[in-house]
């Protein structure tokens, strides 16, 4: 019988400092996030240097944590799985170092796994996959569809060309006053709204599988001056559900073109914004009367975590990946 596979994964690319044990990239035995949006709310956004002193501060706590409660050996675990990018330097630089030191200490096998592929990987952690599959990408710093035809392997068939979904999120919502992070903000007020008031839909040129939120927002600001200088007020919830009306719309419509095109026999959901609920009913709709299987991560697996570094670094192992310790943070890197 073949051994399991046991991987500890860490993940520091932005906010949340953590630490997970999977087993055969497809079962959590402990996942621990220590979220730091507290410290960065009063700021609007994430302040760097905030970040990288509080992964500092909790790295080594969250690592006991996610040990513990896994209740493993270090003798069971077969290799460590690091976030090495993309993300903001200094905080990946965190994760980075404490596990080339413990992969040192140990004498564990190092790998460093894509951010997004650790998003990919979460849906694996509820669902297997079936290829080829269609990913569709929704966080902070990403809007991407990607065709996967087999485990490791990205196709980019479509991405944003300005702002990434989640980034609009959170500059409408700095609009609206609403406090940072602003997706789910939006998301609540947005269903004690109505989408009476239209904005734009970005769809581009016939053909295109890429994505633009820029001049939504801008329609958003304009009409929120506009009817500031009438002396009008607009309702705050009207705003979200009209303005997350207009990016759902986009989403679905190209997921569910592309997953037609592409012929693919899954498509799953990755990153914050698919903690959305209007996207998560959207799509669901939109999937209902076809034979293509959807799937969204719950909640806490759509956000950051390191289980789902684990997952995406669990395929890696097996397809014989090592790094060695030099492996560097790196805030710009592709998925490959
Ligand atoms: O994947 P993630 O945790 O971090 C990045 O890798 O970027 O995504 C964070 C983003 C933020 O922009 C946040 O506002 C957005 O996901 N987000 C949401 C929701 N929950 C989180 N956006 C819309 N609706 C939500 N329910
Ligand atoms: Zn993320």
């Amino acid at each position: 019988m073949k051994k399991d596979t046991i991987i500890l994964g860490i993940e520091t690319s932005c906010d949340e400092t953590a630490a997970a044990v999977v087993k055969n990239g497809t079962e959590i035995i402990s996942n621990v996030v220590a979220s730091q949006i507290e410290s960065h709310k009063r700021f609007g956004g994430v302040v760097p240097e905030i970040a990288s002193r509080h992964h500092v501060e909790q790295m080594t706590v969250v690592l006991e944590d996610a040990i513990n409660e896994a209740d493993v050996a270090w003798d069971e675990i077969d290799a460590i799985a690091v976030t090495e990018g993309p993300g903001l330097v200094g905080a990946l630089l965190v994760g980075v170092n404490a596990a080339k030191a413990l992969a040192f200490a140990k004498q564990k096998p190092l790998i460093g796994v894509h951010h997004i592929a650790g998003h990919i990987y979460a849906n694996r952690l509820e669902k297997e996959f079936a290829f080829p599959l269609l990913a569709l990408i929704v966080s902070g710093g990403h809007t991407e569809l990607i065709l996967m035809k087999e485990h490791g392997h990205y196709e980019l068939i479509g991405q944003t060309r300005d702002d990434a979904a989640g980034e609009a999120y959170d500059k409408v919502a700095r609009m609206l006053k609403l406090p940072y992070p602003g997706g789910p903000q939006i998301d609540r007020l947005a269903a004690k709204g109505s989408a009476n008031i239209h904005f734009p839909r970005a769809w581009l040129e016939d053909d295109s599988f890429d994505f633009s939120f820029s001049g939504l927002k801008s329609a958003v600001i304009n009409k929120m001056h506009n009817a500031a200088q009438r002396g009008e007020t607009l309702e705050p919830a009207d705003i979200a559900a009209s303005f997350q009306e207009s990016v759902i719309e986009v989403l679905t419509a190209k997921t569910y073109r592309a997953a037609a095109m592409y012929e693919v026999k899954q498509v799953i959901v990755a990153g914050g914004v698919a903690a959305n609920r209007g996207l998560r009913d959207k799509l669901k709709q939109q999937f209902i009367n076809t034979a293509i299987p959807l799937h969204f991560p719950a909640l806490n697996l759509c956000t950051d975590n390191a289980a789902m570094i684990a997952a995406a670094g669990t395929i890696l192992y097996e397809q014989g990946r090592r790094d060695g310790l030099d492996l560097n943070a790196s805030a710009k890197l592709t998925l490959k």
